[in-house]
């Protein structure tokens, strides 16, 4: 698993290297350019808001949410992710953090329309996603969502298909698989869109 140090080597390359992944259509970043559309196409829904992005990287979706006029927050533990998403969104409040050990005190009191991550959560074993996600659903606004667009199953056969059509496979990785998530929360509050064959958007409502 990357640590802070090593997204901060790939954070220069990092857009690049996506862009040929889900170009060529391949694990892990087939459908990228729809998981952030599609994502963007939610919080458009509403006119104003005010978001929290998890590992936001280098600010690929943020900063076209921040260009619309949407408040931004963010949490990321590479210096060199936050240095290349401040420059594109220079009144954004980017916060250097570890999320494995939750949110910072920074966020405590706030209230989010959103809470958004992208590719980030699976670097969270599958517990600690959902004691995770439950932290964020106190964040949320009454009305409020979170949106995870990750590497996602519907299923974990599916994940295991997956797995062994691809050459090369990161098992340090922990990717959601949604019929094991779901369990965990309210029928009704929680939702699974495929976007590709390793991608998918998992959208959950505020949990109480
Ligand atoms: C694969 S990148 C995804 C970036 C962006 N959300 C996107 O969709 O392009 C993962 C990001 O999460 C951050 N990250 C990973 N684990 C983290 C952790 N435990 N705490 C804070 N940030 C973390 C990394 O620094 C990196 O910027």
């Amino acid at each position: 698993m990357l640590d802070n140090k090593g997204f901060d080597l790939w954070a220069d390359g990092y857009d690049k290297s996506v862009e040929l992944s889900e170009e060529d259509n391949e694990y892990p970043f087939a459908g990228y350019k729809d998981v952030l559309n599609t994502i963007y196409n939610i919080i458009h829904k509403k006119e104003k808001a005010r978001i929290l992005d998890i590992g936001f990287g280098t600010g690929v979706l943020t900063k076209k949410l921040y260009d619309d006029g949407y408040e931004i927050y963010g949490i990321d533990f590479s210096e060199r992710m936050i240095e290349i998403a401040k420059d594109k969104m220079p009144l954004a409040k980017l916060i250097q953090y570890d999320f494995s050990k939750g949110l910072p005190k920074e966020v405590g009191n706030i209230e989010f329309d959103y809470i958004i991550s992208t590719y980030a959560m699976h670097h969270l074993e599958d517990k600690d996603k959902v004691e995770f996600i439950n932290k964020l659903s106190e964040q949320l606004f009454k009305d409020g969502e979170i949106v995870i667009g990750d590497v996602a199953f519907e299923t974990r056969e599916l994940l295991e298909q997956c797995k062994i059509k691809t050459g090369e496979w990161d098992d340090e990785e922990v990717y959601f698989v949604f019929d094991e998530l779901e369990e965990f929360f309210p029928k009704d509050s929680i939702t699974f869109t495929p976007i590709s064959h390793c991608a998918g958007i998992i959208q959950i409502k505020k949990t109480f």
